[in-house]
């Protein structure tokens, strides 16, 4: 009788497709309320001699069944997960997944990478209006109504504003220094990239440009933080760490004392290799700010001082990314954008070629 029941329940072993139907027999067979476990709660009734035989039989009973399920059990999870390897089969000799056809402009790249760099320092963006008044673009900076460095900056004006300002597409993002002064209690220390317009056009000017300014006003704030922070963001953005700068004595209306700087490089065999000595190359103009521009702005000069700078985004990105022609920048042209964008997503600093 052990032996038919042995080999009913064998069967149900082999014959469960899946873990659960296991389990169900195991429930059973060996569960609480299970066939064998019925027949061993029966053994109290038997005389002692008997009682050691059947308990012997039963547990010989419960161990094989016990073990058959375990061997099917493991069985039934190897083809578990054979199924599972084969439903998840991936070919990686496939071609990878087309690459987008987009590409990033490089002056979007290269603000992208200048902001990461100056908010390092401590820096915030702030941005200002296209269409500005002679008083932000040119008078609050210091430069008197009939100076010739007005002349110098080629703007583009536009019909008088209703109440008489006389308006103009901004020549610099310099009067983002100004709204930003006026509407900020020191410190100050921003960044402000921006579009720019000057009526010139050819291989190194275009009417529209971008900019970035930085402004920084606090109490001791001197031409040593100047330097510093210019030298340590011009070794950063051209990853070059021992790239020479030189600051040269210059004029603006709105900064003084000025300076522009220079970038060492080579121009040997008429290739331009930026971070080589023997030759300079001008990328900035800046300068502590004129203390006529503070009180402008309804800032104490004798207790604040500040500094300024200002550069061609543009400019950077061509020395860069070794770009020859600054037209090219909004030409549109889809070959000039694939070759010189950025992939999407990209890490800023990595040239896409
Ligand atoms: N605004 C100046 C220009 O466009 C650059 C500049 C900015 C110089 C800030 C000094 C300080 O030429």
């Amino acid at each position: 009788m052990l032996d038919s029941l042995k080999s009913e329940l064998l069967a149900a072993v082999a014959a469960a497709g899946d873990l659960s139907a296991l389990d169900e027999v195991r429930v059973t067979a060996l569960g609480k309320k299970g066939r064998v476990t019925g027949l061993m709660k029966e053994l109290g009734g038997l005389g002692a001699e008997e009682r050691r035989a059947r308990g012997g039989a039963l547990n010989l009973l419960k161990d094989e069944i016990a073990a058959a399920i375990e061997t099917r059990r493991g069985d039934l999870q190897a083809l578990a997960q054979a199924a599972r390897l084969e439903a998840e089969r991936i070919d990686v000799s496939l071609p990878a997944r087309p690459e987008a056809p987009g590409r990033i402009h490089p002056i979007s790249q290269t603000v992208d990478e200048l902001t990461a760099i100056f908010a390092e320092m401590g820096f915030t963006v702030a941005e200002g209006p296209d269409i500005e008044d002679d008083f932000h673009n040119f008078t609050a900076l210091n430069f008197p109504p009939e100076h010739p460095a007005r002349e110098m900056h080629d703007t583009f004006y536009l019909p008088d504003a209703a109440d008489g300002r006389r308006m103009l597409l901004r020549t610099h993002t310099s009067p983002v220094q100004i709204r930003t002064m006026l509407t900020a209690k020191p410190p100050i220390r921003v960044i402000i990239p921006g579009r720019t317009y000057r009526s010139d056009y050819d291989m190194t000017h275009t009417p529209m440009f971008h900019q970035v300014e930085g402004l920084v006003v606090d109490e001791s704030t001197h031409m040593g933080h100047l330097k510093g922070c210019l030298v340590e963001f011009c070794r950063a953005f051209f990853e070059i760490d021992d790239l020479p700068l030189r600051f040269r004595p210059s004029f603006f209306p709105f900064t003084e004392p000025s300076a522009e700087v220079d970038i060492g490089c080579s121009r040997k065999g008429g290739e331009l290799k930026i971070g080589a000595y023997g030759d300079w190359l001008e990328i900035l103009g800046c300068g502590m700010v004129h203390p006529n521009v503070l009180e402008n702005c309804g800032i104490d000069s004798t207790r604040y001082q500040g500094f300024a700078f200002g550069m061609g985004i543009e400019r950077i990105a061509m020395l860069k990314y070794g770009i020859p022609d600054l037209r090219t920048f909004f030409e549109a042209d889809l070959r000039w954008l694939k070759h010189y964008g950025f992939v999407p997503l990209d890490i800023p600093n990595r040239a896409w070629s």
